[in-house]
């Protein structure tokens, strides 16, 4: 079965073919974070704009790349939320006007059902169950996966997402948008014992997170530090990161712990920092448990994610798509 898969809910438009036998034929990515990074951030009616001229010729080099023709589709896999209105109905009018035109059915799957599946198109891929780190610029959840469909919330942030804390705090010490890989940069040249930053909700008996707190503490520090020098700007960076990332790592100790299982899944955009990778790798050494990425091009949004996604729920009969998006939805 050949599955086409369209990502656009925010500011990526991915397009992709996955077939369930040969796996993943063509990936297709147009990032609008250039557009976007005079504002600051994303402007949803430019994110919606740029997705309508972008989907038709990313799904044509998407078919020339696989060497495929439109009609032999078998499946048509969209988000279908969470994410920007706007952007979302992008995706599922594509999805379903060329779905309707080739008689085929579509996919409405759920953004974080990508990601959450995305390291299954690495090799190797974690056979079920795991435990799932969903670290995005929206969302930090810890998932205990039992299957395709079985999800269950085990903890997740009280306040900003992990991602969100990365751009905000770049934002603050004078990065660009969006920071997180900037901020990451700068921070492997800091040294990140010269200021202590809070760790909050560390200790918390519970699997919640949090991070504001954390987004606070480096306002204070930067007005207190202010006119910032780069030496300052990089320590400050590596107080951050190494903040997170231990919050991050010892919330996804503990849901081993409890859960008792053995495999832990990284995704989301966060999962493609360097820092974070290593902790988990020399945790995972350490404690005799087995850590699975997504290939590092799939962390950040993509189409490949969603047709993945889509093809599983394919397989498992579980096709329903529709015109209507949701722009809030949560997966468990
Ligand atoms: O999964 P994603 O592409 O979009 C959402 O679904 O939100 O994640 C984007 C987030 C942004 O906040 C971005 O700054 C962050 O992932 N990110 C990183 C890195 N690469 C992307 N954060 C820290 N270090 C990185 N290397
Ligand atoms: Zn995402």
């Amino acid at each position: 079965m050949l599955v086409l898969g369209i990502e656009s809910s925010c500011d990526e438009t991915g397009v992709a073919l996955y077939d369930t036998e040969a796996g993943l034929l063509a990936h297709q990515l147009h990032t609008q974070i250039a557009m976007h990074s005079e504002y600051g951030g994303v402007v949803p009616e430019l994110a919606s704009r740029d997705h309508i001229r972008r989907v038709l010729p990313l799904t044509e080099s998407c078919l020339a790349q696989a060497g495929k023709q439109l009609a032999d589709i078998d499946a048509i896999a969209y988000t279908a939320g969470p994410g920007l209105a706007g952007a979302l109905l992008v995706g599922a009018s594509v999805a379903n006007a060329l779905a309707f035109a080739l008689g085929k059915p579509t996919i409405a799957v759920h953004h974080l059902e990508g990601h959450l599946l995305s390291p299954c198109l690495a090799d190797p891929a974690p056979e079920f169950p795991f435990i799932a780190l969903l670290v995005s610029g929206g969302h930090t959840q810890l998932m205990a996966v039992h299957g395709v469909g079985r999800y269950e919330l085990l903890g997740e942030t009280v306040d900003d997402a992990a991602g969100e804390a990365f751009d905000k705090s770049a934002k603050l010490i004078g990065l660009g948008y969006p920071g997180g890989p900037a901020l990451s940069k700068l921070a492997d040249t800091g040294d990140a014992t010269r200021f202590t930053l809070p760790r909050p909700m560390l200790h918390t008996p519970n699997l919640d997170m949090s991070f504001s707190g954390l987004k606070t503490a480096v306002l204070n520090l930067v007005t207190q530090q202010s006119p910032l020098d780069d030496i300052t700007r990089a320590d400050i960076c590596a107080a951050f990161q190494e903040a997170i990332v231990e919050v991050l790592v010892k919330k996804s100790l503990k849901a081993l712990k409890q859960t008792g299982m053995k495999r832990l899944v990284i995704a989301g955009g966060v999962g493609a920092n360097r820092q974070l990778r290593a902790a988990f790798d020399d945790a995972a050494k350490k404690r005799g448990f087995t850590v699975f990425y997504p290939p590092l091009e799939l962390c950040t949004d993509n189409g490949a994610m969603i047709a993945y996604a889509g093809a599983q729920r394919l397989k498992e009969r579980q096709v329903a798509g529709s015109f209507a998006v949701k722009p809030r939805w949560d997966l468990a």
